[in-house]
């Protein structure tokens, strides 16, 4: 906005024209002034023109000061009207030289380094005067000149050409005297005064001086008929027009100042327009004939001048006036422009705030509608999930009863059959454990949704907490002995009672217990640490053991309805731990988890529980009223099934981490096969160590799962040949591909059928066996052999380069053997049975015998000789193992 009120077409510096006018002589010289004024003028009528004028003050050092300046200025045009002619010459050449245009007004200079030079021709002016002399000069006349100081041009030039006509007439006398300075001028005139008596004219160097000696001549009273001629013929009161027409001069002739036509000139050359060199102005004789007309004349010019000046004056007032205006119209269109926008502005806000409101009267509608539909959705949800759970719930308790009628029954039969029959107790403890196992899930179900149905009342007796957990404690040691888990109780209080609801805390530690004998492997440790702390008024028991830990981001979310850790193999129902930490909750108390190697669960029970009196239950016995519900009936399974097995028997490693399904299945198998278990954590160093007929892995597994253990054992030339069985409760057919691709030979989803299970064991055992008859029916050429795989026959070609080697080495033995291929003699014999069927003894001897056929054909060597370089001890030995192989003698192979 001030940008745009500032900006006026005026004051538009660049394009500007500055012209600089050096002045030599004072503005009390009236023709100077004239010369000054009528430069002025001129230059009003041209507003680009910046005119400067510098007054020298007759001071030639001034002068020269003053045309430098111009040049700092960078003055477009400078105008030098010169006192004198010579001084001022090497500043006027450095100017021109400096490109500026120079324009010399009146007097001349000593140099051409002008642009133009400007005034009347004095040499004409002189003639003028003489000629109106000589034309009045009847007779003997005599003349007096006065000249102006010497040295400057229009005094030489004008007295030349008063002389130079003058002295063409004999009847003239001319004298002439030298105006130096005023003072002196009055006693020299006045001498010539009293020298001539009847001196007739006067021509002065100008009209000032003229009038000076007209004065001196009327004191003196000897004006008589001297007649006084001057120069310049200035028009007003001062002026030589006025001394005329007063009769105190007989003429003037006319010297214009050429200010104005400095100011023409000026703007010709800015406008690059061509000047000449010397540019004359027009002269002429005014006397008593013509002085009033030229007056009128003048004053004419100058009231038009005037005219000129005043109108200028006006449109001046009226060019602010305009200015202003403009200004104010400018601003008030700025202002009209922004409220003309700030009202489209607020018309298109309000359109559009119009338009977001419709949406948004819209989207609210449509939420609204979405709400209330999700709040009908939400409502039946409820009263459908209310049903299932009430369903559930139901049936949970519908469970109850045939469960418990199952474990009595079991109960009974397992009391019936205490010394009889072994193999039906182990079955009579498995249905008593997991029978017992579904009737504590389904009471953590019911007991789940009475937490959330808000309507459990926790039922606190004083307790003696230690008695408590070593009750329980003792519950799990057959476990932790089963498992061979270093398992303790500690306390630093003893004899402290808590107020506790014993049936809850049961299950809760119950639960902990659970999981830490879960996720705790065989020869692990499990510790019950009962602290009190006297200070915090609490008491922190702690359940920690050396497991596989919680990963540190779920440790929060542990504690979450349904959550199963991500690094756990174990199914679980996910709410074992939510109402664990909501029975604490019940007791005022906390429970947290921390986790590194292992994981510790820590119970914070308050030393001084404020429950309601009501809600007190008054025993304080410490021993179980209600008997623990735990599932572990005594036996000893496991150990017996490492017992069972010969060597006629095949064998089969059965990888399961569920204890119960492994001893079912080892059980189960361990009458027709020699029988391995492995829970998970050790069964590649199982395999390798028993080289099994056969492998029956699961899936689910701690640390590797099946897939995994499987990949490494068909990999291992030890144990590539066993064939593998993948049993999973996971089906789909990206397991059925990856057990292929881990090289299984049978995938079986749970809960298989153990009929399936056996048949596809034998099966899969015949298959190896056909092949292992296949070697011993043939010569064993194994490349040959179908069905044996790569990595059996690698296995067997490796077998065969180190018997080469080793081929006349009688005492070769198949420890040496084992160990050239790195494994025990166990392993050794167990792979070469399991592949082929034979001995490994007697496939080093089928080897040898093999050589020395080949001997027999191809070379002639005795037969003593063959049976040493096979590695014979004796050819006695060689003839018998070779008649035993092949039922005739060596000796008769030959000659056949
Ligand atoms: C004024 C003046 C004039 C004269 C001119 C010559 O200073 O003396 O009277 O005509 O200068 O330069």
């Amino acid at each position: 906005m001030i940008g745009l009120i500032s900006c006026e077409n005026y004051s538009d510096k660049s394009s500007r024209i500055k012209i600089g006018f050096s002045q030599s002589i004072s503005e009390d010289d009236s023709w100077r002034k004239s010369m000054d004024n009528s430069m002025k003028v001129e230059a009003s009528l041209h507003p680009e023109i910046d005119l400067s004028i510098y007054n020298a003050n007759s001071s030639s050092k001034k002068q020269i000061n003053d045309i430098e300046n111009m040049i700092d200025n960078h003055m477009d045009v400078i105008i030098i009207a010169p006192l004198g002619n010579d001084s001022i010459t090497p500043v006027i050449d450095k100017a021109f030289k400096k490109g500026i245009p120079i324009i010399i007004l009146d007097r001349k200079v000593n140099t051409s380094n002008y642009t133009t030079f400007i005034g009347s021709d004095n040499v004409e002016v002189g003639k003028i005067a003489g000629k109106y002399i000589a034309s009045r000069a009847n007779k003997v006349t005599n003349v007096l000149e006065i000249r102006a100081t010497t040295n400057i041009s229009p005094g030489v030039e004008r007295s030349l050409g008063f002389k130079q006509v003058l002295n063409q007439f004999s009847n003239i006398n001319r004298k002439s005297i030298t105006a130096v300075s005023l003072d002196s001028l009055n006693q020299s005139f006045s001498r010539v005064l009293d020298s001539i008596p009847n001196l007739d004219y006067v021509f002065a160097f100008n009209d000032n001086i003229a009038l000076q000696v007209w004065d001196v001549a009327k004191k003196k009273n000897k004006i008589g008929n001297i007649k006084f001629i001057g120069v310049d013929g200035l028009n007003g009161p001062v002026g030589g027009i006025q001394a005329v027409k007063e009769g105190k001069l007989t003429a003037t002739v006319l010297y214009p100042t050429g200010g104005s036509e400095a100011i023409k000139i000026a703007l010709q050359i800015v406008n690059k327009e061509i000047v000449p060199k010397n540019t004359k102005l027009a002269t002429t004789l005014i006397d008593s004939l013509n002085a009033d007309i030229m007056s009128n004349q003048f004053d004419k010019v100058s009231q038009q001048m005037l005219n000129i000046e005043q109108q200028q004056n006006v449109i001046k007032e009226q060019e602010k006036e305009y200015i202003t205006l403009f200004n104010l119209i400018k601003l008030l269109t700025f202002f009209i422009v922004v409220i003309v926008f700030l009202v489209l502005f607020s018309v298109y806000s309000m359109i559009s705030i119009r338009n977001k409101n419709r949406m948004l009267q819209i989207n609210n509608d449509k939420i609204s509608i979405q709400r209330n539909e999700i709040q009908k959705y939400a409502k039946k949800l409820k009263i459908s999930n209310e049903a299932k759970i009430n369903f559930f719930t139901g049936i949970s308790h519908e469970f109850k009863t045939p469960l418990t009628l199952i474990l009595s029954a079991v109960e009974s039969l397992n009391d019936e059959f205490q010394n009889k029959n072994q193999h039906l107790k182990k079955e009579l403890v498995l249905m008593h454990n997991n029978s017992m196992r579904l009737l504590r899930l389904i009471n953590q179900l019911l007991d789940f949704r009475k937490i959330e149905n808000k309507d459990f009342t926790i039922r606190p007796s004083k307790i003696n907490i230690y008695k408590f957990s070593l009750d329980i404690f003792e519950e799990f040691k057959r476990e932790a002995k089963k498992k061979n888990i270093e398992y303790t109780i500690v306390s630093n209080c003893e004899e402290l009672d808590l107020y506790i609801d014993q049936n809850l805390m049961d299950k809760v530690y119950y639960n902990l217990l659970s999981n830490a004998f879960k996720f705790t492997p065989d020869n692990g440790k499990i510790q019950i640490d009962i602290r009190k702390n006297d200070e915090l008024k609490n008491v922190c028991i702690s359940f920690k053991d050396n497991g596989i830990g919680i990963p540190m981001g779920e440790r929060d979310k542990i504690f979450e309805i349904y959550y199963q850790g991500s690094n756990s193999t174990k199914n679980g129902s996910g709410i074992g731990l939510n109402l664990s930490k909501k029975f604490i909750d019940l007791h005022q108390g906390t429970i947290e988890v921390l986790s590194g190697i292992g994981t510790e669960f820590r119970v914070t029970l308050p030393i001084d529980s404020q429950f309601p009196e009501s809600m007190v239950h008054l025993s304080e016995s410490t021993s179980s009223s209600t008997k623990l519900d735990y599932e572990y009936f005594d036996t000893d399974i496991s150990s017996q099934s490492s017992e069972l097995g010969s060597e006629e028997k095949q064998s089969i490693l059965i990888i399961e981490d569920n204890s119960e399904l492994l001893e079912f299945l080892i059980s189960k198998m361990q009458t027709e096969y020699s029988v391995f278990g492995s829970d998970g954590y050790d069964a590649i160093e199982k395999a390798f160590e028993t080289i099994p007929d056969i492998i029956i892995c699961d899936l689910n597994l701690p640390e590797k799962n099946g897939f995994e253990i499987c990949k490494i054992l068909k990999s291992n030339e030890l144990t590539s040949h066993i064939p593998t069985i993948i049993l999973t409760a996971m089906d789909g057919q990206e397991n059925y591909i990856k057990s292929l691709e881990s090289g299984a030979d049978l995938f079986l989803n749970k809960p298989f059928n153990l009929k399936v299970l056996q048949q596809s064991i034998k099966n899969l055992l015949f298959n190896r066996e056909r092949i292992r008859t296949f070697y011993s029916k043939n010569n064993s050429i194994i490349t040959d052999i179908v069905g044996v795989g790569k990595n059996e026959k690698d296995f067997l070609n490796k077998i065969d380069a180190i018997l080469v080697s080793n081929i006349d080495n009688s005492n070769f033995s198949v420890e040496e053997l084992a160990s050239c291929l790195h494994i025990s003699r166990v392993q050794l014999y167990r792979k070469v049975k399991a592949i082929l069927n034979i001995g490994i003894g007697d496939y080093i001897i089928n080897f040898r015998l093999d050589k020395a056929i080949q001997m027999l054909k191809e070379s002639d060597l005795n037969i003593s000789e063959i049976a040493y370089s096979c590695g014979f001890a004796s050819p006695n030995y060689f003839s018998t193992a070779f008649k035993n192989k092949y039922l005739i003698s060596p000796k008769e192979y030959r000659n056949s």
